[in-house]
């Protein structure tokens, strides 16, 4: 008997689901809309927000009109996770993913750890910055959502090959890199994965990362969840307000924590 699909494979194998869902079971039908439901979000009462979002903060979309700036692969990519892809904003935002292109840029940065893959937009923007021997470590769980969604476009690109990734639990690799003795070699980081292992991660990769090396930490403020973990006290939300809090007092590096998209910390390693 064949093997049920995932709902990562519904997706690829019939993207049409994700336009008309009419004919599927009530049940599925009601689990494709949750999964999709930040779609349809307002977000114009807050002031941290995903430019994507629809009816954004205006002084957020006048800030962001003016930062992205996207290759037409890009902007492709952006298209298909949005309407193809089950959860389409998982994806960086595409001003954060501007702002740590700027960073590589300035910093010369080559080697690359981008934790959290997806559809490979963070990866893929990465890649675009780095120049022509850069390397983009990209850590995942799983790449079905990026074989079948960011592959087929980021592929046409020439900078594809410097994306190399890494499958598995993001600190088993993290871990990995460290015990083959690849400490001080990196020298830009996206943390942008299971949200409980953040500290565990930012520990990591203080240890991959050169001096002056640059850490992005994506969803820091997770839509103000932060400001109140007495109310919000699941995992994710403790897990990011712990790292917040715990580079603001790291010595080892110098930090802001950045009212961008769904917040950002950033972490310049001394
Ligand atoms: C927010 S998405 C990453 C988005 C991507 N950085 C971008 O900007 O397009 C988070 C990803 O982390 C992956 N993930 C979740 N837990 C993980 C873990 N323990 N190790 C590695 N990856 C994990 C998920 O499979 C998901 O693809």
């Amino acid at each position: 008997m064949g093997s049920l699909l995932s709902i990562e494979q519904l997706y690829c194998k019939a993207p049409f689901l994700a336009a008309t869902q009419t004919f599927l079971s009530p049940t599925l039908s009601y689990l494709f809309s949750k999964t999709r439901k930040t779609n349809v979000m307002s977000k114009a009462s807050t002031s941290f927000a995903k430019s994507c979002y629809k009816d954004a903060f205006p002084l957020v979309v006048y800030c962001t009109n003016h930062t992205i700036k996207q290759t037409d692969l890009q902007k492709e990519l952006d298209e298909v996770t949005k309407e193809r892809s089950p959860w389409p904003y998982m994806s960086g935002a595409p001003e954060v993913l501007t702002f740590g292109s700027n960073f590589i840029k300035m910093i010369n940065a080559k080697r690359i750890l981008d934790i959290g893959t997806y559809t490979g937009a963070s990866a893929f923007a990465w890649a675009l910055a780095t120049p022509e021997d850069g390397e983009v470590y990209t850590l995942d769980v799983s790449f079905e959502i990026y074989e079948c969604f960011g592959v087929p476009t980021i592929s046409q690109a020439e900078e594809f090959k410097k994306i190399k990734p890494m499958k598995g639990p993001a600190l088993k690799t993290l871990d990995t890199f460290i015990s083959e003795g690849q400490a001080g070699t990196f020298d830009f980081a996206f943390i942008d994965a299971d949200k409980p292992n953040y500290v565990n991660y930012y520990e990591r990769v203080m240890v991959l990362l050169r001096s002056g090396g640059v850490i992005f930490v994506d969803n820091a403020l997770w839509e103000g969840r932060v400001m109140d973990t007495a109310k919000y006290s699941d995992e994710a939300t403790l897990g990011i307000d712990e790292l917040n809090k715990k580079i603001f007092e790291d010595d080892r590096s110098l930090s802001a924590l950045v009212n961008l998209a769904d917040g950002l910390h950033i972490a310049f390693k001394i």
